[in-house]
């Protein structure tokens, strides 16, 4: 049975360079023998969270949704946007609904931050900002990440990497990833048995 991994966009663009980033990775991650699902936070609308809307009706759908996507995945891989050097609202927004679910879905979920972004940066300040939220909630993120820099020019037609050795670096993290995720997996699998 080969690992299950939800890719997923944290930008609500239609012509986000995060989402490209993340079919791609989608794509090396089915062409690494994993299962791939790619999405973005459009697929799981939600409302600004609310403790009130929370008392009264629970999770809204779009963040039950997210929540059965994720605890469904072996694996995550979070393919982001910086705004202003730290997370997106949306993202952030969508990651304090998911915490309120029971079991709580980033536990122990081995999980990989990627951005895109076209400054120079590639949206680094971001990824570690988002690691905050995700280790405190007990997820597992890999130490190594990945930033695309000069986004809006750096992809090909056919939605590969221009420069061959950032599409090498990637396709390793990703294996590096993947490798960990598995074992992980079944490590968990044995101590719950
Ligand atoms: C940005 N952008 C940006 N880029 C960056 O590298 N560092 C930053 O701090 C910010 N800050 C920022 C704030 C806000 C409010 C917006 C709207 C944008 C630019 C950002 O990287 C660019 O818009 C990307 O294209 C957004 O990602 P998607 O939607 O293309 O995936």
């Amino acid at each position: 049975e080969s690992l299950h991994v939800l890719v997923l966009s944290g930008s609500l663009r239609t012509g986000s360079v995060n989402t490209r980033l993340g079919s791609l990775v989608a794509a090396l991650v089915t062409r690494a023998g994993a299962t791939a699902e790619a999405a973005t936070l459009g697929d799981f609308p939600m409302p600004p969270y609310d403790g009130d809307a929370e008392a009264d009706e629970g999770l809204p759908p779009g963040a039950l949704a997210l929540c059965e996507r994720i605890a469904a995945a072996q694996a995550l891989i979070i393919a982001s946007p910086e705004y202003n050097a730290s997370v997106p609202g949306v993202l952030k927004n969508a990651i304090d609904w998911v915490s309120r679910y029971r079991p709580q879905p980033f536990k122990d979920k081995q999980t990989l931050l990627v951005s895109a972004s076209p400054s120079m940066v590639g949206g680094n300040r971001g990824l570690w900002a988002l690691r905050i939220p995700l280790e405190h909630l007990g997820a597992r993120v890999y130490p190594d990440m990945f930033s695309l820099a000069g986004a809006h020019q750096a992809f090909t037609g056919d939605g590969a990497l221009t420069d061959p050795g950032l599409g090498e670096r990637l396709t390793t993290t990703i294996g590096s990833f993947l490798d960990l995720a598995e074992a992980d997996t079944r490590y968990l699998c044995l101590q719950r048995r």
